[in-house]
């Protein structure tokens, strides 16, 4: 029995949330929600909260695998952890984030790869980083019927490349050449783009130049939506959290409050009582010692 209340979202019956749910949510000046998942119970849970999409993002290996970055994520990985989700989430929009190396070789790669997230992974779209050098690979994937979410500004994929994880689009040169990506994925067939830590008016500025919704990441208020790495926002990864991420909870404080608990419990005999042990009938019992 659930003991959530139910939500607005909850009790109305909600529609599977398309690409052209997209575009009309940006139309009509509605901000696009979207949270990232990588396991049944969470993508259940943010589903049922009513969450517009989910991205499987490829933040997987950092807060859920514990890689140093997102370089080492595998495409079987990736694949693993959609399935999971697809099972849970029947409503939000599902994004699979393609991993460092499954698109970058070439663009029947990256068709190839993208083909797997629909097939296999059970998602409803991709996502990519990169600006024009990625725009073959896109026009590619989505020649295909595959549905592509772009991603400018802070690319984790090139993190050596751009000397850490750092706001990106601060001076007027790299502000041009990012809206210039924007426009270039736009025409490219994305039809949506995840901007990443970019300065806020800089966002809103390409907002209002592309027809397609931003999506935003520490990125102000001016994208047409908004995203978070789930395990920031739960307070779940304790290794470091960005700044513009708000904590919503502190999961890990809760959980490690909840094991200190029940190792207690156990050491102390608290932990399993009479409600959690399985009983034996009497004369069944005095049968069995009769026996033996
Ligand atoms: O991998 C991920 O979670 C992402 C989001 C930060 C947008 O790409």
């Amino acid at each position: 029995m659930s003991t959530i209340a139910p939500t607005a979202f909850t009790v109305s019956k909600r529609k599977k949330v398309t690409t052209l749910v997209f575009r009309e949510k940006k139309e009509r000046g509605e901000p696009i929600t979207m949270l990232t998942a990588y396991d049944y119970p969470t993508a259940t849970a943010m589903d049922q909260a009513g969450v517009d999409s989910i991205l499987v993002g490829d933040s997987l290996g950092m807060v859920v695998l514990g890689y140093e970055n997102t370089l080492p994520v595998t495409m079987e990985e990736m694949l693993h952890h959609c399935r999971a989700v697809a099972r849970g989430a029947k409503i939000a929009l599902l994004i699979g984030d393609m991993p460092f190396m499954s698109y970058q070789v070439s663009v029947e790669e990256a068709v190839r790869n993208a083909g797997r997230f629909l097939q296999q992974g059970n998602m409803d779209a991709v996502k990519l980083e990169g600006g024009r050098e990625r725009a073959d690979a896109i026009r590619a994937i989505t020649g295909a019927g595959i549905p592509v979410v772009g991603h400018l500004g802070l690319t984790p994929q090139s993190v050596h490349q751009l000397g850490g994880f750092r706001a990106q689009g601060k001076t007027a040169a790299a502000a041009r050449r990012l809206l210039e990506d924007a426009l270039l994925l736009e025409e490219a067939g994305c039809f949506s783009l995840v901007l990443e830590s970019v300065p806020a008016r800089l966002a809103e500025l390409v907002s209002g130049r592309i027809q397609i919704p931003t999506i935003g990441i520490g990125a102000g208020i001016g994208c047409d939506g908004q995203v978070l790495v789930t395990h920031d926002l739960l307070g779940l990864f304790d290794r470091f959290t960005p700044k513009f991420v708000k904590k919503y909870a502190n999961l890990h404080a809760e959980m490690q409050r909840a094991f200190g608990e029940y190792i207690e419990d156990v050491h102390t005999k608290a932990f399993p009582a009479a409600e959690h042990s399985v009983d034996m009938a009497e004369d069944e019992w005095q049968a069995l010692l009769k026996d033996i």
